[in-house]
């Protein structure tokens, strides 16, 4: 709770409301994955606003927009998008972010990167100077997993397997997720660059070249809108 009172699941609901402004009426939409967008496709479905199809990041979006009656097409059918809205784990005051706590980061940053204008949705908890507190997501072939572990020590950071249910994770793609702690990132760009030509790696959650273009950010002062370009 912050000092108005507000809780972070009351500041998510703001956001997610503030979103309803950048969908383009009769055009695709990109929708991410997690609790902030989940309020939002909530919001997108009691809002009446027609858009032509959403273009989802993971099944449980899918899911989730077509219990309630929006539209949904695979990316193959969608050419661009106008716009991609998702939440974050961390955002910068670039717009760089950490994606993935969701672990759905590696369509996220598919479908992103097909859209003109990345709106993220987040509350004030994930506004950061530096990316790196939130561990770091990381979609990984699993037999790479190992050697992964010690390409991440080598720089600093202690990678873990992402555990459900007492086995591994494993994603809508199939693969195995490592969360990395320990890391400073203070080069979203070249660390993006490095890692994601690391043989084993799906995608790595530092989202530097997909990066926001807008952030609404819910705080105790309302919600606080930047634009990065
Ligand atoms: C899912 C994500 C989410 O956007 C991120 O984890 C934020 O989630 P939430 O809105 O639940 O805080 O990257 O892979």
């Amino acid at each position: 709770m912050n000092q108005t009172g507000q809780t972070q699941d009351e500041l998510k609901t703001l956001v997610a409301q503030a979103a309803l402004s950048y969908v383009v009426p009769g055009e695709y939409l990109g929708v991410g994955t997690g609790s902030t967008v989940n309020k939002f496709i909530d919001a997108l479905a009691a809002s009446g606003i027609a858009i032509k199809a959403a273009v989802s990041s993971s099944v449980a979006s899918t899911q989730r927009m077509q219990s309630l009656g929006l539209p949904v097409v695979e990316l193959t059918q969608v050419e661009r998008m106008a716009v991609y809205i998702d939440g974050a784990d961390e955002i910068d005051g670039h717009g760089f972010m950490v994606k993935g706590g969701g672990a759905a980061l590696t369509r996220e940053k598919i479908v992103a990167a097909q859209a003109d204008r990345f709106v993220c949705i987040a509350d004030a908890s994930k506004r950061v100077e530096v990316l790196g507190s939130f561990p770091l997501p990381v979609e990984v072939i699993p037999m790479a997993a190992p050697q992964l572990v010690r390409q991440f020590k080598a720089l600093g950071g202690q990678a873990g397997l992402r555990m459900a249910h007492g086995k591994p994770l494993v994603t809508d793609n199939g693969q195995h997720v490592l969360d990395v702690v320990g890391l400073r990132i203070t080069d979203p760009l070249g660390f993006e660059n490095a890692v994601s030509q690391w043989p084993g790696v799906v995608t790595v959650g530092v989202f530097a070249h997909q990066k926001a273009n807008v952030c609404l950010l819910g705080t105790s002062q309302g919600v606080q809108t930047t634009v990065y370009d």
